[in-house]
């Protein structure tokens, strides 16, 4: 099966793999959520049934929680952590200050907690999530289900005064019903196609009754690693002004997480 991986996984891999070199004995891991954070948590959990890496893991959704679990990560609460060495995330974009877009999966808010009690966030990432300016993809918005109409309209009303290109907001769905957080709330996307102002935005949208966090994440990304289907890998650092580049092997990655 060697070298099926599709050119897609092969950069969510090598950037993941890529990243838990970060990872050190001891450390309390924040894992995030999505298809690229999965590759990671896997990557990790290799690392402590080969190696005997010992971490204690802090996942930001049920099914990363139960990823964890699978692949033999020691998993702990927040409130048992309480302070986080690093965090490893997806992202669905970025912008050239480590700005981002994040909750295309729908746990932004534990995802956000998450990274703001670790003392560093990394975001690992295929090059489709890099931008210019962020708000092509969809902004998510998390919002208490009670009146959580008002609330939408309310974010509308907000939006006409903004920097955006777009202004339409829809609540997201699952099938029939709306979509349900992990922790019971709903999610409104905004539709803004460029947001001028990122840090005003998230300000102002969290100022909102009944939006408990919006999908932002200003200043709080440290380092993004970026794979690319050839086993590249770029990893720039905000922090330190660098940007480096890598090769990770990865042809036996299919066959080293088939039977996961
Ligand atoms: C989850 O809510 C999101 O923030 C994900 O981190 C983001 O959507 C990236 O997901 P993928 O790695 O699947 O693209």
């Amino acid at each position: 099966m060697t070298g099926e991986l599709s050119p897609i996984d092969t950069a969510k891999f090598v950037a993941a793999k890529r990243a838990v070199e970060f990872v050190e004995d001891g450390m309390r891991i924040g894992m995030g959520t999505g298809s690229t954070a999965a590759w990671m948590v896997k990557c990790l959990g290799e690392l402590v049934r080969d190696e005997g890496l010992k971490i204690t893991g802090v996942p930001t959704s049920t099914r990363t929680a139960e990823l964890a679990r699978q692949v033999g990560i020691k998993v702990v609460s927040l409130d048992e952590a309480r302070w986080l060495d690093l965090t490893i995330d997806g992202t669905d974009e970025f912008d050239a200050d480590l700005c981002l877009i994040k909750g295309g999966g729908g746990a932004l808010l534990q995802e956000k907690i998450v990274a703001t009690a670790s003392d560093q966030m990394i975001v690992i990432a295929d090059p489709s999530k890099q931008v210019e300016h962020l708000g092509a993809f969809p902004l998510p918005v998390e919002v208490i289900p009670f009146g959580w109409q008002t609330t939408k309209a309310l974010i509308e009303e907000m939006l006409v005064s903004m920097d955006v290109l777009g202004q339409s907001a829809t609540l997201r769905m699952n099938g029939d019903a709306a979509f349900v957080t992990d922790e019971g709330n709903h999610i409104v996307d905004l539709h803004l196609t460029r947001i001028g102002n990122p840090r005003q935005m998230s300000l102002v949208l969290n100022q909102v009754p009944g939006v408990v966090e919006n999908g932002l994440f200003i200043d709080i990304c440290d380092v993004v690693v970026t794979g690319y289907a050839d086993g590249r890998v770029e990893v720039l650092d905000i922090n330190e002004g660098t940007l480096e580049e890598d090769q990770i092997n990865f042809a036996d990655a299919e066959n080293m997480f088939a039977d996961i």
